[in-house]
């Protein structure tokens, strides 16, 4: 195709090299020595003891006992496959990202969808997040776009990821429930953060439930920078609108496929695929001038906080298609790594403080999850240009870096790899201006927790309404603490009376009297407040 960025570069041809064909081959030993037994192992006499000598047994063994690496500590459930992104408009006054400059082009993407909080074998469907994480391989380096099927998240600050999880994931003294919503400390957690109102929200409609992986938006969620060629700033959010449009399961026809058939939407891509029905997603961005960033009443940097499409268009610029599925999916979508710090030149971050945790957080994962630091030459996660620096040795190290040097700056070797310039290529950072004192605080809008939760709600139809009432309803149905069912049905008043009414009838607590979500009134002591109330 000569509309191609990369030069035509293809990650498929890339993979090319590193795939094994076993058909119609001899079996041989990992040092390539041919086995003539692999059923029988070498024993003193046909009734003794296996022999320590039986290099073959031995080999196998041990790899075998070797197979399992840690599960994902989030989204440990998930599935990939390859696809391409095609630009349909070009972003030339917004940013300098090279794939995303002249309409046509098109570049390679691996995409992995997910869970949450089950384990590597839960079932599919359960009431969750879904992650959406996109791998562009660009000319200028792998772009990783590792959002999510909602918009907004549940907390504002990257230090309150490990508390969010350790509430999600299976209570540490029983070990269950595997759900990530029918439990005490998950419930306790939203009652006693409120921030998540509005995620909450979210997680209680039908978007927790999708149809299938086909028929799921996806979002990066935070705030990031456009920068263009004359270094001006945008803010920008992405959005993933798949063309079949979103659909859901209802609670009991999710309950009943999790029973039946677990694996449900993984098979459900993986046959569209095989079909040549590829799953397709447009993508889209909302921009905003960096002039108005205080143009609205909500912080533009805050993620539990939508940027209302009313306010700020979502303009269509791409699609992405998925057409090939994966051929090993220990290979690819278990060892592919993600990351929201791999940009682009022209993609950059913002101050979203939960973006800022994020930025820490998976490299440090995947070096235990991965086992090691050179987990960027597996064939997955490996950019399609080429890549070169002075990073040399650790566990399992493929790449043999030729020469006598490994570091900069140096006159003994001629060509040894040195920084590019902006106008060669080199990412540079934007240079926002920065001032302030070291404050553990955000701006006062962070504490509007209901404001943009009502607005969710207020937009939905009548049977999405139900459909919230009733997941609200046997979710906190099956909390076992009084008081949590309790502090939660408050919290919900805050963001529509009735419905905190409603579902207080049905789990069998006190109907809260009042209302209203005047942030400046709730919010300060909102959470000690919130604790002490008791049930009767
Ligand atoms: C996976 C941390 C928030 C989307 C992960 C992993 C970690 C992590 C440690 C496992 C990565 C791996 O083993 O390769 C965090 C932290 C967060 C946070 C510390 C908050 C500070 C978010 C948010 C989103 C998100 C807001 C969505 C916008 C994902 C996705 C994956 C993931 C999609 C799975 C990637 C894959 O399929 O391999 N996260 N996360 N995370 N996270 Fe986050």
């Amino acid at each position: 195709d000569e509309h191609k960025v990369n030069g035509g570069k293809s990650k498929d041809e890339q993979l090319e090299k590193f795939r094994s064909d076993e058909r119609d081959k001899h079996m041989t030993t990992n040092q390539g020595l041919k086995v003539s037994e692999d059923e029988f192992s070498l024993k003193a006499g046909e009734r003794g003891p296996t022999l320590m000598e039986d290099f073959h047994f031995r080999e196998k063994m041990t790899h075998f006992d070797h197979e399992r690496i840690p599960e994902r500590v989030v989204h440990a459930r998930g599935y990939g496959a390859h696809g391409e992104f095609e630009l349909y408009k070009s972003m030339k006054p917004y940013t300098k990202a090279n794939f995303l400059q002249e309409p046509g082009s098109k570049v390679p993407v691996f995409v992995r969808f997910s869970t949450v909080a089950g384990s590597k074998g839960s079932p599919d469907i359960p009431r969750d997040v879904r992650g959406f994480a996109t791998k562009f391989y660009t000319d200028e380096g792998n772009f990783d776009l590792v959002g999510n099927n909602m918009p907004v998240f549940f907390i504002q600050d990257g230090i309150k990821f490990p508390d969010l999880i350790h509430a999600v994931k299976p209570e540490p003294d029983t070990g269950y429930p595997q759900a990530a919503s029918a439990h005490d400390t998950f419930w306790d957690f939203i009652a006693n953060n409120q921030e998540s109102a509005h995620m909450m929200m979210w997680l209680m409609s039908p978007r927790a439930i999708p149809r299938n992986l086909r028929m799921m938006e996806g979002f990066g969620v935070h705030t990031f920078r456009f920068v263009n060629e004359e270094g001006k700033a945008h803010f920008v959010k992405f959005h993933w609108k798949p063309t079949l449009g979103v659909h859901s399961t209802v609670w009991d026809e999710a309950q009943k496929i999790n029973g039946k058939d677990p694996d449900f939407t993984r098979r459900d891509i993986h046959e569209s695929i095989e079909n040549g029905d590829y799953p397709e997603w447009e993508l889209g961005v909302q921009i905003v001038p960096e002039e108005d960033e205080f143009k609205f009443d909500f912080d533009v940097l805050d993620p539990t906080k939508i940027w209302p499409e009313e306010d700020v268009p979502v303009e269509i610029i791409g699609k992405m298609t998925l057409n090939r599925n994966v051929d090993n999916v220990f290979a690819e979508t278990e060892q592919v790594a993600f990351h929201p710090g791999h940009v682009v030149p022209g993609i950059d971050f913002t101050n979203d403080p939960l973006l800022q945790g994020r930025l820490f957080s998976y490299t440090d994962t995947q070096l235990i999850r991965l086992g090691g630091p050179n987990f960027h030459e597996l064939p997955i996660n490996r950019p399609v240009c080429p890549f070169h620096n002075n990073q040399r040795d650790g566990y399992g190290r493929q790449t043999i870096n030729v020469g006598k040097t490994s570091y900069h700056k140096n006159s003994l070797a001629k060509n040894h790899p040195r920084p590019a310039s902006e106008e060669e290529g080199g990412y540079v950072h934007y240079q926002e201006k920065v001032e302030g004192r070291k404050v553990q605080a955000r701006s006062e809008s962070f504490k509007d927790h209901f404001s943009q939760a009502a607005m969710f709600y207020n937009s939905m139809s009548d049977p999405e309404k139900k459909h919230i009432e009733e997941a609200f309803s046997f979710e906190l149905g099956m909390v076992e603490d009084k008081d949590i069912r309790q502090q939660v049905v408050d919290m919900v008043s805050n963001i529509d009376l009735s419905l905190s009414q409603a579902v207080a009838e049905n789990i069998g607590v006190d109907a809260p009297a009042e209302g209203g979500n005047d942030y400046k009134k709730i919010s300060p002591a909102l959470s000690q407040e919130n604790t002490t109330h008791k049930a009767d």
